[in-house]
């Protein structure tokens, strides 16, 4: 594996690069790549710094911003948005290089959409994320296999855009889609239309969130907990389900609870409370509005000036919503700092140590999917974007 990584580190403008699978968690960020040198680089020096390398690249690096990423990096973003957002433009640009301030999941995306001249570069390789790892490739292969000991259940998987490439595959592989918050119910009706079940990776409460919104009752829908035999459940269980949860949750959106609702709705009333679909099912029903963090910016934007509204997900959109619309007020559902501290492991530092190596002719970091792991990805990505 580490030849692998320094195959990845090392890749040259000139030489086309060997694809190789990177996992964030097994490398150290800038090793032999004197990241070092840039740690100690003061933090005035890094605007004009980052300004210089992104225009010495021109039009051949594109730099994309998820919303959580900190205000120091994502203001060089030359686009911003959601998962969704991301992955479109990730496959619409034609830059050779595309930089995901994002994290790893993300990344790996844009890799499988890109053309075959661009590469994609995550500037800290472990960047990664929590819920992604929460399914690993081998536990849904072993949770179909028992599913399919079950009987003929004609189930269709989805799997959340936060999730690795091989889970991307297998539901590619298996007549399944991606989806991300904005679009998981459009998902979800594809799926019904091909199947009598869903089986949704790896999150939990957006898999209950979204299909309760259909309509579907909360006892049609079952945990499948890697942990067990079936999942924890009886065969009679899995036949009566129609959305199999997979015990996966974001540890950031899994922190709001029906607690914090009550408190800012005693605390401002007439407060107005929006939340992120990866929040629990008792704090999405509480809430007024619920959505994806382009579509929390949207209707927090368009609401009447002079609204409060308390919003329930990452800090750093909660902090950049209320330092744009100071003639409204806006909040953190939760008190205590919600912080994707993985997203936050991308620093001005490593923006710009990626930045200056291409300058310099080397990429760094590359994400780079394996071939067979990105044929039947793309399959389940292009699904998704396919649907309107
Ligand atoms: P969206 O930006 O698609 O809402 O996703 C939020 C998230 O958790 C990204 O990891
Ligand atoms: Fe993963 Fe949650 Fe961070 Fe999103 S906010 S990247 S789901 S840990």
């Amino acid at each position: 594996m580490g030849a692998l990584i320094e195959t990845a580190k090392r890749a040259t403008l000139a030489g086309a690069p060997q694809p190789a699978t990177v996992r964030a968690p097994e490398i150290e960020p800038g090793v032999g790549c004197d990241f070092d040198s840039y740690l100690l680089t003061p933090d005035h020096a890094l605007d004009e710094r980052i300004a210089r390398a992104k225009a010495q690249l021109g039009r051949d690096a594109v730099i994309l911003g998820h919303h959580y990423q900190r205000d120091e990096v994502v203001k060089f973003a030359d686009f911003r948005g959601d998962s969704l957002k991301l992955s479109q433009q990730a496959a619409a640009t034609d830059a050779r290089f595309i930089v995901f301030c994002g994290v790893h999941f993300m990344a790996e995306s844009a890799d499988i959409l890109r053309q075959p001249h661009q590469q994609v570069i995550l500037p800290d390789l472990a960047a990664g994320c929590s819920m992604a790892d929460m399914a690993e490739i081998g536990q849904v292969e072993t949770c179909w296999a028992e599913l399919e000991s079950v009987g003929n259940l004609q189930v269709v998987p989805i799997t959340y855009m936060n999730s690795t490439a091989a889970i991307k595959a297998f539901t590619g592989e298996h007549g399944g889609s991606v989806c991300t918050s904005s679009n998981a119910a459009a998902v979800m009706r594809w799926a019904f239309e091909r199947g009598e079940r869903v089986l949704f990776l790896p999150d939990e409460h957006l898999a209950r969130n979204t299909a309760y919104k259909m309509g579907i009752p909360l006892d049609r829908m079952i945990v499948w907990d890697p942990d067990k035999d079936l999942g924890g459940n009886t065969a009679d269980a899995i036949r009566a389900a129609r959305v199999i949860l997979w015990k996966g949750y974001c540890s950031v959106h899994q922190r709001f609870l029906p607690a914090h609702v009550e408190r800012v709705r005693r605390a401002y009333p007439g407060i107005r409370v929006i939340a992120h679909p990866e929040c629990r099912w008792q704090v999405v029903q509480m809430a007024d509005d619920v959505g994806s963090t382009e579509q929390i910016i949207h209707t927090i934007t368009a609401a009447e000036p002079g609204s409060t509204w308390a919003v329930g997900t990452e800090i750093h959109l909660v902090n950049r919503l209320a330092k744009q619309l100071t003639d409204r007020r806006v909040m953190s559902l939760d008190t205590s700092v919600c912080v994707c501290t993985t997203m936050f492991r991308i620093t001005p530092q490593h923006l710009l140590w990626a930045l200056e190596n291409l300058v310099a002719g080397r990429v760094v970091n590359r994400i780079a999917v394996d071939d067979q792991t990105r044929q039947w990805a793309k399959v389940a990505l292009e699904r998704m974007l396919s649907l309107r």
